[in-house]
């Protein structure tokens, strides 16, 4: 079912002055498909639970319109809204056993014994709970808690299926395993869904698109891709994952692609796809977006300069490499668009991050290199040239 919010603002009284007031939802306009799922992401405080409670109905929007399967909801009470919330505290009764949580909803509805076992165990069966029909809660893991109050939340067919940050509680590694549990069963379901996180990686992984927010607007709504690729501001670049933002002027503005130029000089010049950047015209000052994955690092000259190759994992990295690089011509002649010197790096396996220092745009650059050992590894206070796509960039 689909679920719209028109123009809806929520203003709070500060409950230790009453007379300031807190706003806390600022105008926000959303139109969610059926069977879509879509996350409010922002940092803690910028207004996510406060729009899911209004969707709900545990809030009234002081403006604004929410609407759900094309019926106006302002004045329908909570209970009558045919939604139902999954929350980070599994909620789950202790007494009861796996199925008969489950089953709760389908008993107190009166829907007869047998029917509710048939659904109880049909919805069993799609979560990977089956062998679990008597276990009591506390017999379960926090993954399988948390699969029932899923099981328990969509066994009544809501409308739309609510989540505040549902997996707080649990370690990093089933997290990351619930998210896409989460994501399978409601694509398998088909339950329109709304999904509160504070998690980049999160949203990324459950949603088909992300509302950003920020102190109770949005700053963008779109699709993962979207969001990382072409963020709408320096705020939503800044908190999906990490990005340089290289400071440039526009020069020139064609059809298809926008010119720019940076450095004291003007002498580094970058082409942008036009379709991937705001409105420019000559001489406006612009921010080059790059994501540090996105960068091209090159060799400038003499690999030995290293200036304190220390006994580090790095330096070790560095030397097994150096062969392979000089094989796979690593030393590139490609002209770089900047110069820098290697200021740090981190080697982490399968990546290695650098800290470059770029005196020409006065920025520090952070670029991510994978497979050090095919690709070459820079010490630091090496020079190395950087280069990046036009696709690969974007312009504030
Ligand atoms: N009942 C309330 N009374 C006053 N202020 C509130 C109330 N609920 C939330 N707020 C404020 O509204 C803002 C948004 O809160 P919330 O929606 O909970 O943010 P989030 O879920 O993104 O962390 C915060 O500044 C919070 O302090
Ligand atoms: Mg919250």
């Amino acid at each position: 079912m689909s679920v719209t919010l028109k123009n809806i603002t929520k203003i709070f009284t500060d409950p230790s002055n009453q007379a300031r007031e807190v706003v806390a939802v600022k105008d926000v306009n959303l139109e969610i498909q059926e069977g879509e799922m879509v996350t409010f992401l922002g940092p803690s405080g910028c207004g996510k639970t406060t729009t899911l409670r209004i969707i709900s109905g545990f809030e009234t929007p002081t403006n604004g319109e929410v609407w759900i399967s094309g019926t106006l909801v302002n004045e329908i009470p909570p209970n009558k809204r045919d939604t139902s919330m999954v929350f980070q505290s599994y909620a789950i009764f202790p007494h009861l056993s796996v199925s008969q949580n489950i089953g709760f909803g389908l008993e107190l509805k009166g829907v007869k014994p047998k029917e509710i076992r048939r659904q109880v165990e049909e919805i069993m069966e799609v979560m990977t709970l089956t062998n679990l029909y008597n276990r009591r809660p506390d017999q379960l893991s926090g993954g399988q808690q948390q699969r029932v109050a899923l099981a328990r939340a969509i066994i009544n067919r809501p409308k739309v299926l609510l989540f505040d940050e549902p997996l707080s509680n649990l370690d990093a590694k089933l997290r990351d395993q619930m998210r896409i549990e989460i994501r399978r069963i409601q694509q398998s379901f088909g339950i329109t869904s709304i999904y509160v996180t504070h998690d980049q990686d999160e949203a990324m992984t459950v949603s088909d698109r992300i509302m950003v927010m920020k102190d109770g607007e949005v700053m963008q709504i779109g699709t993962p891709f979207e969001i990382y690729s072409r963020p709408a501001n320096t705020f939503v670049a800044d908190f999906i994952g990490r990005v340089n933002l290289i400071d440039a002027v526009v020069e020139t503005v064609e059809p298809e692609s926008i010119s720019v130029v940076c450095g004291g000089g003007g002498e580094h010049r970058h082409k942008v796809i036009t379709s991937w950047a705001g409105d420019f015209k000559k001489g406006d000052a612009a921010r080059i977006v790059v994501r540090p994955e996105s960068l091209r690092l090159s060799r400038m000259g003499d690999t030995a300069a290293g200036a304190d190759g220390k006994a580090t994992a790095a330096a070790e990295a560095a030397s097994v490499s150096a062969a392979t690089a000089e094989e796979n011509g690593t030393a590139r002649s490609e002209v770089p668009f900047l110069k820098g010197i290697i200021k740090r790096s981190v080697y982490l396996g399968p990546t290695v991050e650098y800290e470059i220092d770029v005196p020409d745009v006065k920025a520090q650059i952070l670029a991510v290199t994978y497979n050090p050992v095919e690709e070459g590894f820079y010490r630091n206070g090496e020079e190395v040239g950087i280069n990046f796509s036009s696709a690969a960039s974007h312009l504030l």
